[in-house]
């Protein structure tokens, strides 16, 4: 679990933010989810054969003796307050959520027990469109981030459920005569999630697998078309994808399409952003049937791409921790100085004042303003508070310290921050 300091938070609110507003300017509502919820709501969404289900929740008993898990993904939390609110009934949706998620996986760079994800979910859209619009969406937050380049599409059919059982079966015949080849951990999913060997990435398991039935075998033509239907979308919004057939996802949840945006900037962990359809979870968590799809990015992967291969300079942006200190010359004047900042803050938006607090001398204050990249220092003496003016000093010594009123100092900072009037 990992610290975020006020740099890496500085390049965090600014990806966070552009990436929150692509999702409203697409009208997607946002929700917020508990963070702790019943483990059984994970053991039957997410599926009891999964890693994160099998070894990686944060699970405790609570004072009733209910075991309760530290959520280790969004979409069975989002399925379980829908439903629960009823907002799914006769209703279609389109919702995002962002927050922490826990897993108690090996940590790496990009890999971490707790991570924050950016997910979308969308409810009751039974056709190909949507899933073209979510992956859209992702396309658009890399233009947005200016790190398209560096993302890659991966997507691949999974079928109904019936569809994907029939190729488990066929895959499960063919391997277990050879499961002395598998390694040890596919030797294990033979019993409980053989789709999962298909990721194995194992020489000789991929040997193995070079002679597998294929899950296209096994698509009946409704999901034949149903994904056809979302390539075509794409290659008419000219997203380039490959489709990979090996792409199974590490949830049970997905049926028809999943997908997976990845970077092969950042080394192993190299999925920026994955989801797919899910049509059987609503149901499975107690509703009735009702088709969804989303995604989830991880924005701490996001932030270590967008630091690797974005040409903008964060720190140029925000580089400072305010643009203007108001500087407390008599402890008498305190209150005054407060009251200024707060005039004052007023009439600049986007202009970050800080106001000294703990006594000292002016140089020292004057010293401190420097130290967080102030390039404006406001003073109030004696004078300017019987003349209700205030004095103004420009740090990097651009111009004369000027004692002007209040409304004139709002006009010269103004001016100087080539804020709109
Ligand atoms: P997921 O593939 O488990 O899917 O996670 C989505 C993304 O979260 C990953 O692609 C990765 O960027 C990030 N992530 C996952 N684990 C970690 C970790 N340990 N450290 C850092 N980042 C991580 C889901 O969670 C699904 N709920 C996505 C979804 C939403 N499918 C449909 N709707």
């Amino acid at each position: 679990m990992r610290d975020v300091l006020p740099e890496e938070a500085r390049r965090w609110r600014l990806v966070e933010d552009r990436l929150r507003d692509c999702l409203l300017a697409s009208a997607y509502e946002e929700i917020h989810l508990p963070l702790l919820e019943a483990t059984e709501l994970f053991s039957r969404g997410v599926g009891e054969a999964t890693d994160i289900v099998e070894k990686e929740m944060y699970s405790l008993l609570d004072r009733d003796g209910d075991s309760m898990t530290l959520r280790p993904e969004g979409t069975a939390g989002c399925v379980r307050a829908m439903l629960q609110r009823g907002l799914l009934y006769n209703q279609t949706q389109r919702v995002f959520y962002a927050g922490d998620m826990f897993r108690y996986e090996r940590p790496q760079k990009g890999r971490y027990r707790q991570f924050y994800q950016l997910g979308a979910e969308t409810f009751g859209f039974p056709g190909p469109d949507i899933e073209a619009e979510l992956i859209y969406l992702g396309a658009q937050f890399w233009e947005a981030l200016g790190i398209a380049e560096h993302v890659r599409l991966e997507i691949n059919n999974l079928g109904t459920v019936t569809e994907r059982q029939a190729f488990k079966d066929a895959l499960v015949a063919y391997l277990t005569p050879h499961s002395d080849v598998l390694d040890v951990d596919s030797q294990r999913r033979l019993q409980t999630n053989p789709l999962r060997i298909l990721d194995s990435k194992d020489a000789a398991t991929q040997d193995l697998l070079h002679d597998a039935p294929e899950l296209t075998q096994f698509l009946g033509p409704e999901s034949t078309e149903h994904f056809d239907g979302l390539r075509a979308t794409l290659d008419a919004l000219e997203v380039p994808y490959t489709v990979n057939a090996r792409l199974v996802r590490g949830l049970d949840y997905y049926t028809h399409t999943v997908f997976e945006w990845i970077t092969d900037s950042l080394g192993a962990q190299g999925t920026v952003c994955a989801g797919g359809r899910y049509n059987g979870l609503v149901e499975l968590l107690g509703g009735k049937a009702t088709p969804g799809a989303g995604f989830a990015l991880g924005l701490e992967r996001v932030l270590l791409l967008h630091e690797a291969v974005s040409q903008e300079d964060v720190n140029l942006q925000i580089s400072t921790a305010a643009d203007v200190y108001v500087c407390v010359l008599d402890q008498q004047f305190h209150p005054w100085c407060l009251d200024l900042a707060r005039k004052l803050r007023a009439a600049l938006p986007g202009i970050r004042i800080r106001t000294h607090a703990g006594a000292g001398k002016l140089k020292n204050q004057l010293r401190r303003a420097d130290q967080c990249g102030v390039r404006i220092a406001l003073m109030i003496g004696a004078d300017e508070m019987s003349a209700g003016t205030v004095t103004v000093k420009y740090l990097r010594g651009e111009a004369e310290q000027q004692t002007l009123t209040l409304e004139q100092a709002a006009n010269a900072l103004r001016g100087y921050f080539k804020i709109g009037p």
